[in-house]
């Protein structure tokens, strides 16, 4: 994980601003490589390819699972196909010697793709207008989205055998001032937003999941053109809900998937938010978002 984090760098020091470096105004963890960004804008996407685009921490692994079980369902992938093992197409895995896209680029279709990347640097095949293929974007309120990418971001930490010195005060005004992996949150998400009447897109937020799962699981297969009954979507919304997914992730081979089950709700932002930081956060948001960017409740 310290490689994860690092790179190859020699850094010792452990905040989590360490772990950043930044291109173009946007700050990666060295997982990401500037080399890999050179050459991602040009990897191949195919017309049967599925993409899950999405800031971290925005429920992007659930949606992948229910994508799997309904693919799964409809017989369109293999039980044990690696397709779905590969993460995050420009991070460097832990347990491979190569960045993601890589591995992609050698596996059968249908493939999944995974990326966090902004859209002005994920590949071009993805965001044109004229493509075919399939987009998923997730979306989640900003506020529960910076809680949970605190917690994840110590859990590395601790993983590393770092210091833990991350503080929420910190934590927070870097969150808004966009010095966290993927950077400004409001600036990715408003980038993806821009293809919203593309049929090819789908945007799904985290509270709409939360409160009517099943309604969400059909939207999907819809989405997906796949061809399901009613008791098989039933049964992989009821397999979806945090509590019956909880076990598969906290057991996940790979280290990074292990705690990524964590509270899983709606509104955990208020247990971190002073008053204050909530109003500088909203504002920050309302200035950012306003005219062209998604909304989102706050609960
Ligand atoms: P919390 O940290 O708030 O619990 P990502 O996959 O993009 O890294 O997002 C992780 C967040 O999605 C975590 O939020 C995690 O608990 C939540 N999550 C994962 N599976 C979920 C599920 N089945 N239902 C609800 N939330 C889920």
């Amino acid at each position: 994980l310290g490689e994860y984090l690092r790179g190859n760098t020699q850094e010792v020091t452990m905040s989590h601003r360490k772990t950043l470096w930044t291109r173009q105004g946007v700050s990666f963890l060295h997982a990401v490589t500037k080399e890999t960004l050179d050459v991602l804008p040009s990897f191949q996407i195919r017309d049967d390819d599925i993409v899950v685009a999405s800031y971290p921490k925005t429920g992007t692994n659930w949606l992948i699972e229910i994508v799997i079980k309904i693919l799964r369902a409809a017989g369109k992938t293999e039980e044990s196909s690696d397709t779905m093992t590969v993460g995050p197409m420009e991070v460097q895995r832990l347990t491979a010697l190569q960045p993601g896209y890589m591995k992609l680029a050698e596996l059968p279709s249908p493939r999944l793709v995974m990326t966090h990347l902004p859209i002005q640097f994920a590949p071009n095949g993805i965001s044109k207008p004229q493509n075919k293929v399939k987009v998923l974007v997730p979306m989640r309120n900003p506020k529960d989205t910076a809680v949970s990418m605190f917690h994840f971001l110590k859990y590395l930490m601790q993983m590393m055998g770092e210091k833990d010195d991350l503080r929420w005060e910190d934590f927070v005004q870097d969150f808004s001032s966009g010095i966290v992996p993927y950077g400004d949150f409001c600036d990715h998400v408003s980038g993806w937003w821009q293809m919203r009447e593309d049929p090819h897109f789908l945007f799904l937020k985290y509270e709409d999941m939360k409160k009517d799962l099943l309604s969400a699981v059909k939207t999907i297969v819809t989405f997906l053109g796949v061809d399901l009954d009613e008791s098989t979507v039933k049964g992989i919304a009821e397999a979806s809900t945090f509590n019956n997914m909880k076990p598969d992730l906290d057991n996940a081979a790979a280290a990074e998937r292990r705690h990524i089950a964590r509270k899983g709700i709606v509104g955990d932002w208020k247990n971190y938010f002073s008053t204050e930081e909530s109003e500088v956060f909203d504002a920050w948001c309302e200035k950012k978002l306003a005219g062209t960017g998604p909304t989102f409740e706050f609960e």
